[in-house]
């Protein structure tokens, strides 16, 4: 095994039977959401997803799928749940998928505050009103990483959101409250300065997109609330490999995809809403497209 291993470099052998780490190799055993990605995520749900990815897609005549409820998820699980209800009913696997969700943002990223201006929206802020709002924010990594751009500001201020059994034993920073949300449902924080979803709509087709943008947008405060969407705009020619991987995967699991800045451009203009602005730094694979109400 330690010859295999170092064979890939992932640790370095120094001499006969002796082997060095490498910064990968210490973050495996320092971060046990690492060693879950690694372990079982890729083994139990990543590995085997496309594995049946292909048979699926003969027998489907080679079509893009779109139905989240009939895609090569229920294929290969022989299951009528989606990943998300099928997640709800497996902890052991929802955590290994949160773990998945929490190293992305940890090791993939360049932070959101770092690709938005987020100073300007503190500055801004009304009493009273929620700061963020974290639709669909996991275990609240992009918060924490918002708070630390940001440590002055009240308890309480950040929202996070996800679906009931994913928030129930959270342990989050006094910043940030905690809230069981279901997105397909009216959004309960009315009048909030930012409204954040990261890589939540790629998981959805258009038509739940959509519904689920209307829910923010009901919320929304014209002129002072903000919808930060946090995702890769796939480009039409050369898309980054990064990018291209996480459109397969949405496929293999959802039936959803990576969006172009046009596709991008309907789904929120379908919603009520107009992009004030796409920021996308160069040193960023993902981007932050500003949104307000049209
Ligand atoms: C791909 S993950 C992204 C998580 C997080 N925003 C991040 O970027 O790390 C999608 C998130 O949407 C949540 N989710 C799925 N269906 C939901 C629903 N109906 N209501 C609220 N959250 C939901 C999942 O539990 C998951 O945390």
């Amino acid at each position: 095994m330690m010859r295999q291993i170092s064979g890939q470099h992932l640790v370095i052998e120094t001499a006969e039977d002796t082997f060095a780490t490498t910064p990968w190799a210490k973050a495996l055993a320092a971060d046990p959401a690492l060693s879950a990605v690694y372990g079982e995520f890729y083994a139990q749900l990543n590995s085997p997803m496309f594995k049946s990815l292909p048979y699926f897609l003969k027998k489907r005549g080679f079509k893009s799928p779109s139905d989240v409820n009939d895609c090569n998820w229920q294929y290969w699980k022989g299951t009528s749940n989606n990943l998300f209800a099928d997640l709800s009913t497996n902890p052991a696997m929802a955590n290994d998928f949160h773990a998945a969700m929490q190293c992305h943002s940890k090791y993939n990223l360049t932070p959101w505050p770092e690709v938005y201006p987020t100073s300007t929206v503190v500055s801004a802020l009304k009493p009273d009103r929620a700061l963020v709002v974290d639709i669909g924010g996991s275990k609240g990594h992009d918060l924490e990483k918002f708070r630390l751009c940001h440590p002055d500001i009240p308890d309480g201020s950040l929202i996070l959101q996800d679906l009931p059994d994913v928030v129930k034993d959270v342990q989050v920073d006094p910043a940030i409250s905690v809230q069981a949300y279901d997105f397909f449902t009216p959004q309960p924080v009315k009048g909030a300065r930012i409204y954040f979803m990261h890589n939540v709509l790629h998981d959805w087709p258009d038509d739940s997109a959509i519904t689920i943008l209307k829910n923010v947008a009901s919320a929304m405060e014209k002129g002072y609330s903000k919808l930060l969407i946090h995702e890769s705009l796939i480009s039409r020619v050369n898309p980054l490999a990064r990018v291209t991987v996480s459109d397969i995967t949405m496929m293999a699991c959802l039936a959803a995809k990576e969006r172009t800045e046009i596709e991008w451009g309907e789904v929120i203009r379908n919603s009520g809403l107009r992009i004030v602005r796409i920021w996308r730094p160069p040193q960023s694979v993902e981007s932050v497209i500003e949104v307000e109400l049209d």
